[in-house]
């Protein structure tokens, strides 16, 4: 009998989740912590979408649903996406998560030794997926300000390059691209060839842009979006997201779907549906003074670019010292936060979720004011 762990795929192996880890590790350790760690809104489902689920259940809607989801949600997905992006979308697929829209892309694209830009600091999933598909990620290094620098990112296209993907509003750093990177990022896929997967999961936080989130979807039909209900409903639980673009990659992606995650759950489709109504302004308003909270306290010593979006900062570790140092040093003092070489090629900054009490933002952006 060969040992258990001969038993493990190279591919499994491939996948590195070492850096989380160690912060659960540290933060098991720790009691009440003042925790700025966490990737998911603070309020609760709207009451609504509780009450449809809920009916929905005991309505019986506890069955496979079609594939590609119930069509009401989608019809509504694909009316409201092609009136805000002033063309039709196309198909919309109903996933298990973004996280499974993405899986998904990335089957239904990457051959190995494909290549896919993204830029760093980036999401973490986006490199492990690759990995798992035998694609090669190729991260295009975004420091200091975060932004989409198009030189950058066309010297790293190559004749293997598949999908440009991009993230925004961004985690871990809450920078929202501008319409004219956007644009610039458009003429690059349209010049190589590249299909654009935008990452939109947190589009409805978006504090400084009154005209909505620039998206590559307005330009480009070479344009797959991803969006979902974990943040924009705080259903993070719920695993509900969406895909939308070109018909022959979400066809593709809805076959993968079948022999996977089959259909995303059910009794909360229809209740997606219902919370599509209600309006999250207020969470936004809040998320936005939290982010004016901290930004305005923290900038005062911390190296910082100001965030647009999402519910992330990304400052600079002080005094040249590694983000992990500084992070472990922090854990000591009850703060808990990750090490930006989890989101990163660089260990130099360290990413704050500012979803939480304004008295717990307070107390920590004071405990990390006094660690200069
Ligand atoms: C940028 C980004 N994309 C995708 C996801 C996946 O979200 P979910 O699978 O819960 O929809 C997350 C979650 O943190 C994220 O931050």
């Amino acid at each position: 009998m060969p040992s258990h762990s001969d038993f493990i795929s190279q591919r499994a192996l491939a996948v590195d989740a070492s850096g989380i880890r160690k912060v659960f590790d540290l933060a098991a350790k720790m009691s009440d912590p003042i925790n700025l760690s966490i990737g998911l809104p603070d309020f609760d489902v709207p009451e609504i979408a509780k009450i449809a689920a809920i009916d929905a259940i005991n309505a019986g809607h506890n069955r496979y649903t079609q594939t590609q989801g119930i069509a009401p949600l989608r019809d509504r997905l694909r009316k409201d996406l092609s009136t805000e992006f002033g063309r039709d979308v196309g198909e919309v697929l109903i996933t298990s998560g973004v996280s499974g829209g993405l899986l998904l892309a990335i089957l239904a694209t990457i051959d190995p030794g494909d290549e896919a830009l993204f830029l760093d600091p980036y999401f973490v999933m986006y490199k492990h997926l690759l990995a798992l598909a035998g694609g090669k990620p190729v991260i295009v290094d975004s420091y200091p300000d975060f932004r989409f620098h198009a030189d950058r990112v066309e010297k790293a296209i190559t004749p293997h390059t598949k999908l440009l993907i991009l993230n925004s509003p961004s985690n871990p750093t809450g920078i929202v691209m501008t319409e004219q990177e956007i644009r610039s990022a458009v003429d690059l896929a349209r010049k190589h060839g590249l299909l654009i997967v935008s990452d939109e999961i947190y589009e409805p936080f978006l504090y400084d842009a009154p005209r909505g989130l620039p998206s590559a979807a307005k330009h480009y039909d070479g344009t797959l979006v991803l969006r979902g209900f974990s943040k924009s409903h705080a259903m993070t639980g719920w695993r509900l997201g969406y895909a939308a673009g070109p018909d022959a990659i979400i066809s593709q992606m809805t076959k993968l779907q079948q022999y996977t995650f089959v259909c995303a759950p059910s009794p909360l489709q229809d209740a997606a549906l219902k919370a599509l109504d209600v309006p999250m302004k207020e969470a936004v308003d809040a998320y936005r003074r939290k982010r004016d909270l901290v930004y305005d306290r923290l900038s005062k010593k911390f190296e910082i670019a100001r965030p647009e979006g999402a519910f992330y900062i990304f400052p600079k570790a002080p005094n040249g010292q590694s983000a992990s140092d500084f992070v472990t040093k922090a854990i000591q003092r009850n703060v808990l936060m990750i090490p930006g070489n989890v989101f990163s090629e660089r260990d130099t900054h360290f990413r704050i979720s500012y979803a939480t009490s304004d008295k717990k933002l307070e107390q920590g952006c004071e405990i990390l004011l006094s660690m200069f």
